[in-house]
């Protein structure tokens, strides 16, 4: 992606062997490996057997019409008795599940019995409210319990949810709702960010003026802030779940049975309803989390410090840790809300031993500087994670002296909305730690690094990432799009899975992730489309034309920057349109869509066959020296684009 730095490069060459402490106790050793390379799927198998079955598979895996996967077929389990009521059923239910704790600095400690309990109430709610196996249930939630116990009591029931992150809009929203064919949408008043309560519901009523399929909305309170009331479609959380009982007997699902759906930018405006099924998926996400993090169920306090919305949230919140019955925290609101010490707080107060976050979050630390955490006991912490996108190796180093004491490893995780779960990462263990690096596939996973004909290259060249043979946790298709689901992932390369992301192998056989190929961008760890915010951009009556590329940014990774032609009519507007475009893109997308830049361009610079060249566009937003620009209509385009731009950068 971006020039490594030269101190990124001295970082790059430093190793990190495991103690020998963590690599004699470590759930996994060095064997997994070759466990997995001789019987991969027998690999699985063990990792599937982790998980309570109501009844055993079959056959482990059905790849006999690629690529749509079925894993464990004929196996059948339900996944919210997998991550509860196994564990109070083995006498664990006074153990925490989650320390919650909100902005405003209340809290909730809740123990697995607990959990049990509500989520059965959750359960039978919806249930009375007519949901029944199979159908959609939206999730549009702050970072309360509530979302949590509202997605399990849809794994109880066989309902799927389709959780979508707070920060996105009434018609991000809507489109998902009316893709996905939702019935109910759980919800709540609002929730709290910098510390603000941040209203929920007026973009349910907005997006459910535009889609026909929901019957009601259920909907906790969390602000106390007023909200409009629907007669008859809309119920508050406390009446419709409070007067529900606590037993609910769960039904075990067919393995294959679609557990969620989670939307994710693609190359086109559209986004993708990523289809997740149960057995496959909890067996991975379970067995990735213990061994990955090296997860002690009695011991470690877990924190993924993500939002439930994203797939992180799901896999790694939700679903892993529960299965493996962790002990977890939750947090509401942003890192610095009331003060910029505010994580560093939360792990001395619960002494939490194991952290995953972003290498955003990590490079806006930096920028906060070391003596913010230097403030608080963080000598609990034994393991840090990332994931999002590559970790600069400054950021790791600094991550792993200012947080981690120099004593914790650090697991860069490569994976997807679409992989579910971990799929490249070092083992804590068990790998000699290069920081930037991911590493090595995940045993029962095969990577490769091959060119444009799909063939392997050697070392040291930079190429495309492949998968190359299925895997549980996999997507198993694009909601009501199968053919999309080919077309996307598994056309490009026949029988292997196109990842999207450029990457290269180094002399010792470690994989380096080195950002997407497409035209997708990673803003702080979110996947946003160029095309969509392109089109966001011209659903904006000014504007006639816009191109969106994604520009290095130090703290977020990739920042969006945005040139646009204007409308005849709207030629002499400045700085109000440019705000009022901004805006126009968080209405229509959210705020994390909302361009860094906008710059307000004649003319767009365009190959003969009309394509647009964001190679050129990246350039002078990275305030480079301009790549080749002979494919260029007329060169001289660059010229005037660039003549625009001393203000701007
Ligand atoms: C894209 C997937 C995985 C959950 C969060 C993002 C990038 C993710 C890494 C990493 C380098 C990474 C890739 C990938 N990415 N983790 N450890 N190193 N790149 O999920 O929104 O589906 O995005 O994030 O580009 O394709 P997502």
């Amino acid at each position: 992606m971006s020039e490594t730095h030269s101190q990124d490069h001295a970082a790059a060459t430093r190793r990190f062997p495991p103690s020998e402490e963590l690599a004699g106790q470590a759930n996994v050793g060095p064997d997994v490996y070759e466990r997995a390379a001789q019987d991969r799927l027998g690999f699985w198998e063990d990792a599937a057997r982790r998980l309570t079955w109501e009844k055993d598979w079959d056959e482990v895996l059905d790849w006999s019409n690629p690529p749509f996967a079925k894993w464990f077929v004929g196996g059948k389990l339900n996944v919210a008795y997998n991550c509860l009521d196994r564990h109070v059923e083995a006498g664990h239910g006074d153990q925490v599940a989650y320390h919650w704790e909100g902005e405003p600095g209340d809290t909730r400690t809740i123990t697995y019995a607990e959990l049990t309990a509500e989520v059965c109430k959750a359960a039978n709610a919806l249930l009375e409210l007519g949901v029944q196996a199979g159908d959609r249930v939206a999730i549009y939630m702050p970072m309360i319990p509530e979302t949590i116990i509202a997605m399990l009591a849809c794994a109880r029931i066989g309902a799927v949810h389709m959780v979508v992150f707070g920060g996105f809009s009434a018609d991000a929203l809507a489109s998902r709702i009316t893709d996905a064919g939702a019935v109910l949408v759980i919800t709540a008043d609002g929730g709290y960010r910098r510390g603000a309560p941040s209203a929920l519901k007026p973009a349910v009523d907005d997006a459910l003026g535009r889609t026909d399929s929901v019957r009601n909305v259920v909907v906790v309170k969390r602000t106390e802030q007023d909200v409009a009331w629907t007669e008859g479609r809309d119920l508050w959380w406390d009446d419709v779940v409070g007067r529900q009982s606590d037993q609910h007997t769960a039904e075990a699902f067919d393995a294959e049975h679609p557990l969620y759906i989670m939307y994710t930018s693609g190359t086109t405006a559209k986004p993708k309803g990523i289809l997740h099924t149960s057995g496959g998926y909890l067996t991975q996400v379970a067995y990735t989390h213990w061994a990955t993090f090296d997860l002690k169920p009695d011991t470690d306090v877990y924190w993924t410090a993500a939002d439930v919305g994203w797939v992180t949230g799901h896999s790694y919140i939700v679903y892993g840790p529960l299965a493996n019955r962790a002990t977890s925290v939750m947090y509401e609101g942003t890192p610095d809300t009331p003060h910029k010490g505010r994580w560093w707080e939360i792990v001395q107060r619960y002494g939490v031993t194991i952290l995953y976050t972003a290498p955003t979050t990590i490079r806006t630390f930096m920028k906060w500087g070391e003596d913010v955490p230097a403030g608080f006991d963080l000598s609990s912490l034994r393991l840090l994670g990332s994931v999002g996108e590559p970790i600069n190796p400054e950021a790791w180093l600094w991550y792993h002296e200012h947080i981690g004491g120099g004593r914790c490893p650090i697991v860069d995780t490569w994976w997807q909305t679409e992989t579910g779960a971990h799929m490249i990462t070092p083992l804590p263990g068990v790998t000699n730690l290069k920081p930037g690096s991911a590493q090595t596939p995940f045993p029962g996973i095969s990577a490769k690094v091959v060119d444009d004909e799909g063939k392997e290259l050697p070392d040291d060249t930079t190429g495309l990432l492949v998968l190359t043979e299925p895997w549980p946790s996999m997507l198993r298709t694009i909601w009501g799009d199968d053919e999309r689901y080919k077309e996307t992932y598994w056309t490009r390369f026949g029988d292997m899975y196109f990842a999207g992301d450029g990457a290269k192998k180094d002399e010792d056989g470690d994989i380096w992730l080195l950002g997407r190929v497409d035209d997708v961008m990673n803003v702080s760890g979110h996947r946003i489309s160029t095309t969509e915010v392109e089109s966001a951009l011209v659903a904006h009556h000014a504007v006639a034309e816009a191109a969106v590329v994604g520009a290095s940014d130090p703290t977020t990774g990739q920042g969006i920057v945005a040139f646009v032609i204007l409308r005849g009519a709207a030629e002499d507007s400045g700085e109000e349109l440019v705000k009022e475009l901004r805006l126009h893109v968080r209405r229509e997308i959210g705020p994390i869509a909302s361009p860094r830049q906008i710059m307000v361009v004649q003319e767009l610079p365009k190959t003969r066959s009309g394509k647009i060249m964001r190679r050129l566009l990246r350039d002078v937003a990275e305030n480079r020296e301009l790549g080749d620009v002979t494919t260029l209509t007329d060169s001289s385009v660059m010229e005037l684009i660039k003549e625009k731009l001393p203000s701007s950068t």
